[in-house]
């Protein structure tokens, strides 16, 4: 039996971080970090305070006056594309008492009329006026005042906030990671663009879970997803046509974000577009990414600390292929809302019966899909049980040594620009949770008092 933590409340959470970033290395790790309402209230701060947050795409946001309500942390913005076409997020906080001045989800408007006093700004964050303002105001200079704003910044369309004034650039937050979301967002020279609304659902469960889970966890898919394999559904389809799949499956961690992937032997698999898909490839992209795109079945991966993807072609009768990029945003310690989105390459907008077949693969995992329903019931457990002061005051670990040393010998290093910059591994099938470590560090290294990860 572990030790029995020597518990104190003044220093208990420093202890369990610390804890957390010496045990990395080791695949060991404090349950206690999970559903825990101190360590919840600092990751508010450190993480979603210092780091990029996905906050949309640019096709939501494609004409003058667009916005939408977004989330950094619980932190409510306002994504608007200004009148000279500048995208800004703002601090859904008036700057009279601090009302919030946006009550639609999404809309298009020039100006945005704060409903308790009617103070009004324009869709810059620029104060315009308010009511009354010769008789009220003596010495109130307006050019003064404007809306709270995050740093804002996008990458292949993607765009990202972010609370912290200093901190690196969205490019260098990415770092290697970029090289993948050429080849998942910068595919085709028109780019993705998002269909419909993104759908939106809440449920029990600590956001880091779910973020964790789509970093690469293919090994949860044999137990939990037991039932859809069972009804051979997974076996159907396009991934029957594939001589070697599922054998060729790949892990990329890079300093901070890593993804799991699978390839076919065939380089015009394209993850299941429509073979015109290859008259459309960005010329920007390099001779690897093109190899991997055209070998691609399918992709998923975690930016850290929120936002997931995944994109490839879904088997059986579920259609695709798709492109979804998931958002787990922090509501409460133990709770999560999620956002989903469903991007396509824009080439293929038109394309009805391309449209139902990838919306049909997208639909598979919304919260009424085959494979939702399994994880949401396996996630919020994990939340509730991680929450148990058993688990804090005995001090008890969580496993993730898949891939360390001697654990499994079917991690193999793949030392090939097919596979890009990030560190890649083999994982014959299922064996290396280096993308758990990956994402662990990641929260570790803003965790940390000084948090080094962002400077
Ligand atoms: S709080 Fe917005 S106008 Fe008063
Ligand atoms: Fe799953």
């Amino acid at each position: 039996m572990s030790k029995p933590r020597n518990f104190d409340e003044s220093d208990n959470i420093s202890e369990i971080i610390e804890q957390t970033g010496a045990e990395i290395e080791t695949g060991r790790y404090p349950l206690a970090i999970t559903n825990n309402r101190d360590l919840y209230e600092l990751e508010r701060r450190r993480i979603f305070g210092r780091a990029w947050i996905y906050l949309g795409h640019v096709s939501e946001f494609a004409e003058p006056g667009d916005y939408a309500r977004r989330y950094i942390g619980e932190d409510p913005f306002i994504v608007t594309r200004d009148e000279t076409g500048d995208l800004h997020a703002f601090l859904d906080s008036c700057m009279h008492r601090g009302a919030q001045f946006c009550t639609a989800e999404n809309g298009n408007t020039s100006h945005f009329r704060c409903p308790y006093h009617g103070w009004t700004y324009k869709n810059d964050g620029s104060l315009q006026g308010m009511p009354h303002m010769a008789e009220a105001y003596q010495d109130l200079d307006e050019e003064e005042i404007s809306l709270e704003e995050a740093e804002l910044d996008t990458y292949q369309g993607l765009v990202f906030g972010r609370i912290a004034e200093e901190g690196p650039d969205l490019e260098a937050y990415l770092g290697d990671f970029t090289w993948y979301l050429d080849v998942l967002f910068g595919t085709t020279e028109a780019g993705m663009t998002v269909v419909g609304e993104p759908h939106r659902w809440e449920s029990d469960h600590d956001w880091k879970i779910s973020a964790d889970n789509f970093s690469g966890d293919s090994y949860h898919v044999l137990t939990t997803h037991q039932a859809g394999l069972e009804t051979e559904n997974l076996a159907r389809g396009p991934w029957e046509e594939l001589d070697d799949f599922p054998a060729a499956s790949y892990l990329a961690c890079t300093d901070r974000h890593s993804m799991g992937y699978y390839l076919s032997a065939d380089a015009d698999t394209y993850m299941g577009y429509p073979d015109e898909i290859a008259d459309h490839l960005d010329d920007d992209l390099t001779a690897e990414q093109r190899e991997l795109f055209g070998r691609s079945v399918f992709h998923f991966g975690t930016v850290f600390p929120n936002m997931s993807i995944i994109h490839g072609i879904q088997s059986g009768g579920w259609g695709g292929p798709w492109a979804c990029i998931r958002k787990w945003n922090p509501r409460g310690p133990g709770t999560t809302e999620t956002t989903s989105w469903w991007l396509i390459p824009r080439e293929f907008a038109d394309d009805e019966s391309f449209l139902e077949d990838s919306h049909r693969g997208w639909e598979s995992l919304s919260p009424g899909g085959a494979f939702e329903s399994d994880d949401l019931t396996i996630w919020e457990g994990i939340s509730e049980s991680s929450g148990a002061v058993t688990h804090e005051l005995r001090d008890t670990h969580g496993n993730m040594q898949q891939g360390i040393g001697a654990m499994t010998d079917e991690v193999e290093p793949i030392d090939d620009p097919l596979h890009g910059p990030a560190e890649v591994t083999s994982k014959g099938l299922y064996f290396d949770e280096r993308n758990s470590r990956t994402m662990l560090r990641s929260w570790y290294e803003l965790m940390r008092e000084d948090g080094e990860g962002s400077a």
